[in-house]
Parts: C-alpha cells; sequence; structure tokens
C-alpha cells in the first residue's frame, strides 16, 4: 500500500479572500546557489516554504555550505572546505544542480553535478550551459550520470544564446561574475527573475550592466561577499489565485506579487472580461455577469503570456464562452497534463500545428503544443494523478469547478513550488482534506 498524500475535493462554490504570495521557487532557489559566491554571511528574505528550498539546502549542505532557514529567512555561509560534487541522490529532483557548474568551479576548479530533473514538460537539454561554460574555458565532459567540469579560472568571453533561456543566462551570470575579464552575453533572458537574481549579484559586489536589447555586460571581479535581499512575490502563483478567484466565480485578492510582473497577465485576463481591483495592498479580479470570454493565447520569454501562467488559463478557458486557443511556444511537451484535465471533462483538443500566433520553433516537429479549448463545459470529479507541478495546481481548479468529488495524486509535485497550497485553498473556502 503506497503511503502517498492525496487531497480530496468537494467543490463547494465561489473561491473568496486574501492570499499572500511569498518569494518564487524559480527565485529562491537561484539566490541559494548565488549565494555559494560570497565570502560572508548572506540572506534571502521573504524565502517561500516549498520543496525546493529544501532540496537545494540539502544540496548545497552536502557541498559544505552552511544552510540555516528559519520560516520566511535563509542564511546562508560558505564552509571551510568545499566538496566539488552533487550526490547522485540528487539526480533528476530538479533543475537547480546545473546551475551549480559555474559557482564550484570558482570554489573548487572542478565540479561534478547529477543530470538534471524537474518536470517532463520537453527534452530540457543543458546544451546553452555547456556550451558557454566551454567558451568561458572549462574542460566539460558529459559523462555518465552527470556533468564534470573543469578550469583554473573562468574567461569572460563572448556569448550570444541561440535562445533567451532563463537557467542558461543564470548560468553565465554565476560564472562571469568572478571570471577574468568581460563577458558579453546577446540574447540574453529578462525574466523578472533573472534581473532579481542580476541584482542580488551586484549587491554582493558583481559588476552587471543590463541592457534593453537583451544584452548583458559583466565585468568580472575578484571577490564577491555576502549580502541581504527580500524576493518579490511569486508572479506564477499570483496569477495562479487570481484564476482560481474566476474560475469559480469568487474573488482572490492577491498581496505580496508587484502589478509590473504581471503587466501581460492582467491584460489577457481583462480582455476575457475579467475586472480588476488593483492598489498598493493587492490585486483582484472578478468575473462579469455574463461570465468570461475566449481568447486566443500564445505563450512567450517575458515580457510575453509566460509558458507557467497557460496551465490555470487552460481551466479558465473551459469555463469561459467560446472556443479558445493555446499556442505553447516555450516547452514543447507542456501540454503534458491535458489528459489529466480531459479526464476531468475539460473539452481540449491538442495540434502539433502553431495555432493562434506565427510559426513557433516546434512549426516542424510533432510535438503538440497547441490547444483548442471548448466553453463552458460542466466538469467532472475524477481521481487523477498529477504529472508536474504546474499541472497539479490546474487539477485543483478543475475539481473545484467540477460537479462531484475529485482525488489528485502526486500533489508533492504542487508542494514543490507553492507556499503551503493547502491551507491557502482551504483560507480561500475549498473543501479540501489530506489523505495517507
Ligand atoms: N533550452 C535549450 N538548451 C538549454 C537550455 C534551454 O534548448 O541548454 C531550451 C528549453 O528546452 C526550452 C527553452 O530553451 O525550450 C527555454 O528554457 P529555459 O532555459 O528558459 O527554462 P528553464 O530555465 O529550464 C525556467 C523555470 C521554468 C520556466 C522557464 C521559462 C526554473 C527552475 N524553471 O526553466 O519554470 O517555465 O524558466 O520561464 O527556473 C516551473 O516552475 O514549473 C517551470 C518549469
Amino acid at each position: 500500500m503506497s503511503d502517498e498524500e492525496v487531497w480530496l475535493i468537494e467543490p463547494s462554490g465561489p473561491l473568496r479572500g486574501d492570499v499572500v504570495v511569498r518569494g518564487s521557487k524559480n527565485g529562491v532557489s537561484k539566490h541559494m546557489v548565488a549565494a555559494m559566491l560570497g565570502t560572508g554571511e548572506s540572506i534571502i528574505g521573504n524565502a517561500p516554504e516549498v520543496g525546493e528550498v529544501g532540496i537545494t539546502a540539502s544540496m548545497l549542505r552536502a557541498l559544505g555550505i552552511t544552510v540555516e532557514i528559519d520560516d520566511s529567512e535563509i542564511r546562508i555561509e560558505q564552509g571551510p572546505r568545499i566538496e566539488p560534487r552533487v550526490p547522485a541522490e540528487y539526480t533528476g529532483l530538479n533543475r537547480i544542480p546545473i546551475l551549480m557548474l559555474g559557482p564550484l568551479l570558482h570554489l573548487a576548479g572542478e565540479a561534478f553535478v547529477p543530470l538534471v530533473g524537474g518536470d517532463p514538460i520537453g527534452r530540457r537539454p543543458i546544451d546553452f550551459h555547456v556550451a558557454a561554460l566551454r567558451d568561458m574555458g572549462a574542460e566539460v565532459e558529459i559523462q555518465e550520470g552527470g556533468v564534470y567540469a573543469k578550469a583554473k579560472r573562468l574567461n569572460g568571453t563572448r556569448l550570444e544564446l541561440p535562445y533567451p533561456s532563463v537557467g542558461a543566462t543564470e548560468t553565465i551570470l554565476m560564472s562571469a561574475v568572478l571570471a577574468e575579464g568581460k563577458t558579453v552575453l546577446k540574447n540574453a533572458a529578462m525574466e523578472p527573475e533573472v534581473v532579481e537574481l542580476a541584482l542580488f549579484l551586484q549587491r554582493m559586489g558583481a559588476r552587471i550592466e543590463l541592457s534593453p536589447d537583451r544584452r548583458i555586460v559583466i565585468e568580472g571581479v575578484e571577490r564577491l561577499h555576502g549580502a541581504q535581499t527580500w524576493l518579490a512575490g511569486d508572479r506564477i502563483e499570483a496569477f495562479s489565485y487570481l484564476a482560481a478567484g474566476l474560475v469559480t466565480g469568487g474573488e482572490v485578492r492577491v498581496h505580496g506579487c508587484p502589478q509590473d510582473r504581471l503587466v501581460t497577465a492582467i491584460t489577457t485576463l481583462a480582455r476575457m472580461g475579467a475586472r480588476f481591483e488593483i492598489n498598493d495592498e493587492y490585486l483582484c479580479a472578478t468575473a462579469p455577469p455574463e461570465g468570461l470570454r475566449a481568447a486566443a493565447v500564445q505563450t512567450d520569454t517575458h515580457p510575453g503570456f509566460m509558458t507557467d501562467w497557460q496551465t490555470p488559463l487552460m481551466v479558465l478557458f473551459t469555463q469561459s464562452h467560446g472556443m479558445s486557443v493555446l499556442h505553447e511556444t516555450v516547452f514543447e511537451n507542456r501540454l503534458v497534463y491535458v489528459p489529466a484535465l480531459q479526464a476531468m471533462g475539460c473539452e481540449i483538443e491538442v495540434f502539433d500545428q502553431c495555432l493562434g500566433g506565427p510559426a513557433c520553433r516546434y512549426h516542424d516537429s510533432n510535438a503538440k503544443h497547441s490547444a483548442v479549448v471548448r466553453g463552458v463545459s460542466q466538469l467532472k470529479g475524477a481521481d487523477v494523478r498529477l504529472p508536474d507541478i504546474r499541472a497539479g495546481f490546474s487539477a485543483v481548479l478543475a475539481a473545484a469547478v467540477a460537479d462531484g468529488p475529485s482525488t489528485l495524486r502526486g500533489v508533492h509535485h504542487i508542494e514543490r513550488g507553492y507556499h503551503r497550497p493547502f491551507e491557502q485553498f482551504k483560507t480561500l473556502g475549498l473543501d479540501i482534506q489530506r489523505r495517507g
């Protein structure tokens, strides 16, 4: 018998109330890695309580870094001896080990990291990371079970990413800050989480210039020191709870996420008919009495409609009037969760063509990366297994508007990246119970 935790959800009407979002899973873990690079203590404030923090903390401890976590505050300090190998037990848990290559090269001159994991939303290659480190002078070998790298000192160089990858930009930032000389990176990712990381590194003493044309210039320095920062609220969680209010015909006030992280999301929802109240305290969206309208949305790099917003949007589409179209252009397999929603009665059809926008990188592939969604459909409760974190949250939304109870399995995916989601949903009035 499995002792896996499951959530039992009974639809219980409109979700209403207040949610405070903390720093993001995708911000906090990178800050924890960056903090390795400073001599002296770094303090990361407003950290979420998510599984990803625990995984990253134990990886760092295995490398000889001191990590103390006290609710929303994380303190990190280099230990006297750095172990250059991330243990194999961390294989496949998340995307963080690949980001440790650059920092470990600076601290130990060599590094081994197990092959990365993350959600099954695409091939998730690491070729950009490896190519950049090689261009900066590292010897990098793909070995069985991981990546080995060696370098006496990394050198600054001119780099251009084939696609503005968030992770590869972060690898380059954390490798270039202590490299010899200047690194010029073209076609960098400019997601708010990347900029937040650059600002933290700047507080640690790094010399970084951000240009408006996706160019980042980093002048390597001899050393970095510890620094203190406060993470901005998670724009994925913020959008997800706004969608939770809208899809159930309720009203969720989201505190803690700056409006400028949600510009495209707000406009997309407003085009569908959502009415917003936005002030310096919170953001809140409500559906008009006649319900939301269908839309055509294409995901993109920042400042476009982010890929992680599309899973709750998809459930919203099923409850909006008309046929909606979604074109996913960032991860080829992001629609892997659609069968779980179909099992709950969502009328979604997936296509390998680029629908609802210009041809993307997956135009000639077999990847089913576009979807047509019919609304309004009556969803039904079901017993479903969640394939990944963002899909998991969407299944909760579908269960909240379904006819009948649902059993959700694999909820650890949700807990890896959302701050206390079970408690938040309970506060909003969802009839949700834990078993297992
Ligand atoms: N890519 C390559 N080669 C590489 C790196 C990326 O081809 O070496 C491709 C990817 O396959 C993908 C595209 O570039 O098609 C974009 O990937 P990116 O590197 O930007 O994504 P990531 O860094 O792996 C982060 C977040 C994702 C978020 C994306 C886009 C973390 C840990 N993950 O992934 O978040 O969707 O950026 O904003 O920061 C999530 O939280 O659920 C999640 C998947």
